[in-house]
């Protein structure tokens, strides 16, 4: 991806969506991903590819189910302590927030901020980032948003944006679709982009109970198993890719060595499938690794945002210990 790109602080109406170049890029990356990613063995695609404009919108709808508890308990979580939150956040003038997709829950911190005037949200969806910002200009009076179109997982500045305090904001477990390693860098990167004094709001997934954490991947109506396959339609549609989505099924699994769901398109017969040009075969059962999510108890989370930079201020919990909102300070 091309180095981020600040679009206007004070945005046109109908700023202009996802221009063509933008998109050309964005097929050709897709591309490359996806003929490497089916190369190797076992297979495997980037998880961020699941995100286009479909599969975000079904996303949404995982969000809503009634297996699916990630979203709603943190959003009772931001609810309930928003005010204790604020208050051991210094004197937060910027909230930063990474791959704020819909950025639903954002409002609830930005209501408890008394002092915030800048909102910078961080998306590769410039569709979605237009619409958050002019959603949150509205409805908060006196707030400029400044976002940046670019991968929240790579660096990123903060130039242009006004000095105070800094609060970032990393929602939904997304960090969960990050292995350590990679989460390890993510969280350095952020306190480097975060600066001096800053503050991180990260929310992440517990471990559980099977009965609860497998359903919530593999839902009774489907919706997580249409997620997935979109996937293949995706490739079918920018990849002139020929996947007989009936033919394979989506597989959600937990490792307990890893500590984390892992989701699959699994092959249900042999077939040879076509894309840009190449042949794949799969045999019955192959499987493409499509997403990672990591599970951290408290302290195993505390131990590598630590090993980052980062030092616990508070952790807030359900009563269920379903999920978990970690608070922390740059070290
Ligand atoms: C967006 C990464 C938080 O891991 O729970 C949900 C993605 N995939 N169901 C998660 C997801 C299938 C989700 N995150």
């Amino acid at each position: 991806m091309s180095s981020p790109q600040v679009l206007s602080a004070a945005l046109p109406a109908d700023a202009p969506v996802a221009e063509p170049a933008r998109r050309a890029t964005e097929i050709a990356e897709f591309g490359e991903a996806v003929l490497s990613g089916l190369a190797r063995h076992p297979r495997s695609i980037p998880s961020r590819f699941l995100y286009d404009a479909v599969g975000s919108a079904l996303f949404e709808d995982i969000t809503r189910l009634q297996e699916y508890y990630p979203t709603r308990t943190e959003t009772a979580l931001l609810e309930a302590h928003g005010a204790g939150i604020a208050a051991l956040s210094g004197d937060v003038r910027v909230l930063v927030e990474f791959g704020s997709g819909s950025s639903r829950k954002t409002g609830l911190l930005i209501d408890a901020l008394t002092n915030l005037d800048t909102y910078v949200p961080i998306d590769v969806s410039e569709a979605f980032l237009v619409e958050a910002a002019k959603r949150l200009m509205a409805q908060h009076d006196g707030l400029t948003v400044r976002p940046l179109v670019g991968d929240f997982t790579r660096p990123h500045t903060l130039d242009g944006t006004p000095h105070g305090d800094r609060l970032g904001f990393f929602s939904g477990s997304t960090i969960g679709n990050l292995t350590h390693e990679e989460a390890h860098g993510f969280l350095e990167n952020a306190a480097q982009l975060l600066g001096p004094d800053s503050a991180f709001l990260v929310g992440v997934d517990l471990k559980k109970s099977l009965d609860i954490l497998i359903p919530a991947y593999e839902d009774d109506g489907g919706v997580t198993a249409s997620f997935s396959l979109n996937l293949l339609t995706r490739i079918n549609r920018d990849l002139d890719g020929d996947f007989d989505t009936t033919r394979f099924a989506h597989v959600a699994l937990y490792n307990a060595d890893k500590g984390r769901i892992e989701i699959y398109l699994e092959s249900l017969t042999d077939q040879d499938v076509q894309v840009l040009g190449q042949t794949f075969s799969f045999t019955k059962g192959e499987r493409i690794h499509t997403e990672n999510s990591h599970k951290y108890s408290v302290p195993e989370f505390q131990t590598l945002a630590e090993d980052a930079g980062w030092t616990p201020v508070k952790v807030w919990t359900d009563e269920a210990q379903l999920f978990s909102l970690h608070l922390m300070r740059r070290a």
